[in-house]
C-alpha cells in the first residue's frame, strides 16, 4: 500500500490549509494510500540549532519532530499544505524543514520519492515563486522530486471551488 504524509503550515483549523489538507487526506485515502497528518502548529517542535549533531544522519533533538521522521522514512509521497506568510513559507513549516538537516548527511535512508506543495496567499498576487524555491531546495536535501504546487490566491476572497480544485490536482499528481 502507497503510503503519504501530509503536513499542515497552519495554525488555523478552519483556514485554508487546514481543509486542503482534509481533502487531500480524503482524496488519497480514496486513491488507496495510508495517510499520516501532522499539524506541527500544535506540537512541539524545537528549531535547528546548526549544531552538527546530525552529521551521523539523525538529529539529536528528541522531541515531536519524532512520528514525523518516522512517517517521512515509511511514506512515497510528502505534501506540505501551508499559507504565504510575509512572501516566503509559514514558520511553521519553515521550522519542519529545517529539522529536515540531518538528510544533508544521509540521503540514503528512506524517504518519500515525490514531494508536493499546496500554497494559499491572501493576497491577489502572493508571492508563490520564493517558497517554491524554498521547497525545491529542501526536495534536493531530501532526494525528493518535486512533482509542482497548487497555488490558491486572493483567500481574503474566500475560496468557495477549493474541494474541486484541491481534489482534481492532487489526482493528477498521485
Ligand atoms: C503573518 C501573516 C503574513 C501574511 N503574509 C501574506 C503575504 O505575504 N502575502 C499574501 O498573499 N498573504 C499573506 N497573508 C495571508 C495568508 O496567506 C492567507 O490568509 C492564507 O489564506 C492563510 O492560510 P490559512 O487559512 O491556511 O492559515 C499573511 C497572513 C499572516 C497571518
Amino acid at each position: 500500500m502507497p503510503v503519504a504524509t501530509i503536513i499542515c503550515g497552519s495554525g488555523d483549523r478552519n483556514g485554508v490549509s487546514r481543509r486542503m489538507c482534509a481533502i487531500l487526506e480524503s482524496e488519497l485515502s480514496r486513491k488507496g494510500f495510508d495517510v499520516f497528518f501532522f499539524e506541527p502548529a500544535y506540537m512541539s517542535i524545537a528549531h535547528c540549532m546548526d549544531c552538527d549533531g546530525c552529521r551521523n544522519g539523525r538529529c539529536v533533538i528528541s522531541d515531536d519532530m519524532d512520528p514525523i521522521y518516522d512517517a517521512f522514512s515509511e511514506s512515497d509521497v510528502m505534501v506540505f499544505c501551508a499559507p504565504i506568510h510575509f512572501s516566503g513559507p509559514s514558520s511553521v513549516i519553515k521550522t519542519v524543514m529545517d529539522r529536515f538537516q540531518k538528510c544533508w548527511f544521509d540521503r540514503d535512508s528512506g524517504h518519500p520519492s515525490k514531494f508536493i506543495a499546496c500554497l494559499c496567499g491572501g493576497s491577489p498576487e502572493p508571492n508563490f515563486q520564493l517558497t517554491e524555491k524554498i521547497y525545491k531546495a529542501f526536495c534536493i536535501t531530501a532526494g525528493m522530486e518535486y512533482c509542482g504546487a497548487l497555488e490558491i490566491s486572493h483567500t481574503d476572497n474566500g475560496v468557495p471551488d477549493l474541494e474541486q480544485i484541491v481534489r482534481a490536482f492532487i489526482s493528477d499528481k498521485v
